[in-house]
């Protein structure tokens, strides 16, 4: 735990930076199991609004392992810290004014309320997005053979087959992917940031 350390402000509040840049950041949390279709949607929503001319960014699971997180395995805590991680440079992103896309399993419900605690904390913009399929239709899908791995216990801790998934109970949009193809889960999203006024329209 750092001691001494004072918070430094900056010289231009949020809403400066909003008006300056045009644009207020949000996060986007996806959360589901594997295969559910969190990175396939986070990669087209993110392609739709760039072309719009937006400031966006994904955060993917996989991805973020590689680097900032490489020190984290798969058990109850280092997932906790995973998403603690993920939470507070989310935060960062949406401070800067990002439209900024994560896509993490993050099974634990107390994770993600700490996520979304994070950013109301900073009074920054948070949604929960549920990308949900059933179990037998993400064990189908198994695009990285995960699930056939699991199953022949090759791999230890993985959600829904050996380790826990808490769906949410109060997500801002649950998404049925087995019911609805990608552009519609994009159509989706974008129209609910339209509607609540967390994106304008004619941008770019
Ligand atoms: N409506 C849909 N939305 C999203 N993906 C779909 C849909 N229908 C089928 N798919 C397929 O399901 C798979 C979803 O894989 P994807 O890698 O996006 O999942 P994920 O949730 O990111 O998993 P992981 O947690 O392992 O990263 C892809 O092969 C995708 O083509
Ligand atoms: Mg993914």
């Amino acid at each position: 735990m750092a001691t001494n350390i004072t918070f430094h402000p900056g010289s231009v509040n949020i809403e400066e930076r909003v008006d300056l840049l045009q644009q207020r950041g949000i996060t986007i949390w996806l959360t589901g199991l594997s295969a559910s279709g969190k990175s396939t949607i986070a990669c087209a929503l993110e392609q739709h609004l760039l072309h719009q001319h937006r400031f966006t960014y994904r955060l993917d699971g996989d991805n973020v392992r590689f680097g900032l997180n490489k020190d984290l395995g798969f058990d109850e805590k280092s997932r906790n810290e995973n998403i603690r991680r993920i939470g507070e440079i989310s935060r960062l992103f949406t401070d800067a004014a990002c439209i900024t896309l994560t896509a993490f399993i993050s099974p634990y419900r107390a994770d993600r309320a700490l996520a979304r605690k994070i950013h109301e904390e900073a009074g920054l913009n948070f949604i929960e997005v549920f990308v949900d399929a059933p179990l037998e239709v993400v064990e189908q899908r198994d695009p990285k053979g995960l699930y056939r791995k699991a199953r022949a216990g090759e791999i230890q801790e993985f959600t829904g087959i050996s380790a826990p998934y808490e769906p949410p109970l109060n997500a801002e949009l649950h998404i049925k992917t087995a019911d609805c193809e990608v552009k519609e889960a994009v159509q989706m999203i974008t129209d609910y940031l339209l509607e609540k006024g967390y994106i304008t329209a004619g941008h770019g």
